[in-house]
Parts: C-alpha cells; sequence; structure tokens
C-alpha cells in the first residue's frame, strides 16, 4: 500500500467512540474545482440548527486524534444537507486529508455553530454587499440561498475576486442553482447580483475588489450609487489583509462595525484567519 491510500483510509474511517458534542456525517457528493478548490456535502444531523452565514467546526480522524477548522456552512439554514468549500492544502493538517473524502466516508462537525455574518448582526437597509475572496464565498453561499436575505433586502450584490477564472466557479454554479431552482428563482428574482474579478488574469472584470471600491468602478459597472450608511449594509469574509482594507473602505464611507449583540452597517468574519 502507499502513503496517499494509507492517508486516504484514515480520512475515510469513523472514530471508534464518537466523542461528546460530535456529530459523525456521511459525505454525500464532492465536487473539484481546481487543485486548490473543491466542494462537498454530507448529511445534516437531526435536531442540527444554524442560522445562515454561520460557521462549525469540522474534522477527520487522522490515526487515532481528531483535527479540525473553522468551516462556513455553504447550505441554507432551510437545507436537508450540509455543505462546505473548502481549500486543498498539500501539507495543511486538516485538508491534506478532507481533499480526499468520498461520498460515503465519515466528516466530523462539533455541535455547536457560531459566527458574525448573520443577517442579524446588521441593522435594516436597502442593499446588502457581501465581498468575498477566494474560498471567503462560502458564508455567501448560504446567505444567497436563504430567503430571508430576501425578505430584509431589495438588492443583493455577491463580489467574489479570486487569482484566477476557474477559481470562479463555484460562483458561477450558485448562480446557475438558483436560476434553476423550483422557489429560489422566484424569491431571489432580478435581487441578486454577482460581480466576480480576477487579478492575476486576463478577464473583463479584474482587479481587488478595495481598488474598485475606492476608484468607484465597482458603482460604475452595476449602476448604483457609491457607498451609504443609510441603505448599505456590507459583509466581508477573506483574507486578514483583505479584511482589514476592505474594513477601512467601508468605514470611510461611514458605515460602522457590528456584532450579533450590537447590530451595526456591516460585519466581517474573523474566524478563518491565522
Ligand atoms: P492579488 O492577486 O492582487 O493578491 P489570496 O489567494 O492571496 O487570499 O487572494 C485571493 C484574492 O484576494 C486575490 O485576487 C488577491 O489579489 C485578493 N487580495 C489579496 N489581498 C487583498 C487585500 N488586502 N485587499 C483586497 N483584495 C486582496
Amino acid at each position: 500500500m502507499n502513503v496517499s491510500a494509507k492517508t486516504e483510509e484514515f480520512a475515510a474511517k469513523a472514530p471508534a467512540n464518537i466523542p461528546d458534542g460530535v456529530y459523525a456525517e456521511t459525505v454525500l457528493a464532492v465536487e473539484h474545482y481546481t487543485d486548490h478548490l473543491f466542494r462537498f456535502r454530507m448529511t445534516r444531523p437531526a435536531g442540527f440548527r444554524f442560522r445562515s452565514g454561520e460557521f462549525a467546526m469540522i474534522g477527520l480522524m487522522v490515526g487515532e486524534k481528531p483535527i479540525y477548522r473553522a468551516y462556513s456552512i455553504a447550505s441554507p439554514a432551510w437545507d436537508e444537507e450540509l455543505e462546505f468549500f473548502s481549500i486543498k492544502v498539500q501539507d495543511g493538517p486538516l485538508t491534506q486529508h478532507l481533499q480526499k473524502i468520498k461520498p460515503g466516508d465519515t466528516v466530523l462537525m462539533r455541535k455547536k455553530p457560531t459566527g458574525t455574518l448573520v443577517l442579524d448582526a446588521l441593522t435594516p437597509g436597502k442593499r446588502l454587499y457581501m465581498f468575498s475572496t477566494g474560498t471567503g464565498i462560502a458564508p455567501f453561499a448560504s446567505l444567497i440561498r436563504d430567503p430571508e436575505t430576501y425578505e430584509k433586502f431589495d438588492e443583493v450584490i455577491l463580489t467574489h475576486t479570486c487569482r484566477e477564472i476557474a477559481e470562479l466557479k463555484y460562483g458561477f454554479d450558485l448562480m446557475e442553482e438558483i436560476r434553476n431552482h423550483e422557489f429560489l428563482a422566484e424569491v431571489v428574482g432580478d435581487k441578486l447580483k454577482h460581480y466576480p474579478t480576477v487579478t492575476r488574469e486576463d478577464y473583463a472584470f479584474q482587479g481587488r475588489i478595495t481598488d474598485l471600491i475606492a476608484n468607484g468602478k465597482l458603482f460604475t459597472d452595476l449602476g448604483v450609487p457609491p457607498l451609504d450608511p443609510a441603505v448599505d449594509r456590507g459583509m466581508i469574509c477573506g483574507s486578514t489583509a483583505m479584511l482589514k482594507d476592505t474594513k477601512e473602505l467601508l468605514e470611510k464611507a461611514g458605515l460602522t462595525e457590528g456584532a450579533n449583540n450590537k447590530p451595526a452597517e456591516f460585519v466581517i468574519e474573523r474566524a478563518f484567519v491565522g
């Protein structure tokens, strides 16, 4: 048996005794987008409740020990299954194994979800911006598929910036899924706008989202007025540098940061950054 086959077997194994506070769920589907990105769906435990946009600790048994990392739940709160969107890091403690999962394998999940990218943490507004880079689109994959988002906002703008075009595919697939969905298509209507950009390849829409906010191109392209704290709300999910730079731009436009216990005009997810 070679080393990688051995690793695959580790990843597939359910623990002999499932620890308290942990669910052991079955992988239902896996889709690989690039050498660095994949998505998987797994069973949802009966009784597991979360708010769209929250994250959970996802883990695998590696040898005798479970390894966990924070993952945004990418599926909406009403979905019978759970979806996650992940990077693959060749020597990543969890993702070197997680990238090898197949339908039928067991994935662990701690029972308590949490997070700040929830509708409850924002004060009422008209237009909701979701700013994401890379796998930071995951919590928004949940929120754009939740009818509550469209009850609370007239317009929802999802920006997704990646280095390369291939990395945008998950976002395009989500739009397609919504357009073809039996009840979401009607609920969403034309309220949702997708604004994908890349930074390291030629493409119709190019540049860091921070530059596109600062130079106003984002607003011109979308045909909307500049950021206004009276009507605009924001959610940000990406790398540490992206969070900081985007936050500064929103603050400059007069928006203030909120939290679950203190709703305001924008929120940031800090769980994924090291
Ligand atoms: P760039 O290619 O100019 O670095 P990463 O994979 O490094 O997390 O980057 C994902 C995307 O986020 C890339 O398109 C990257 O652009 C962009 N990005 C990186 N840092 C920032 C930042 N401080 N503000 C806005 N976007 C950023």
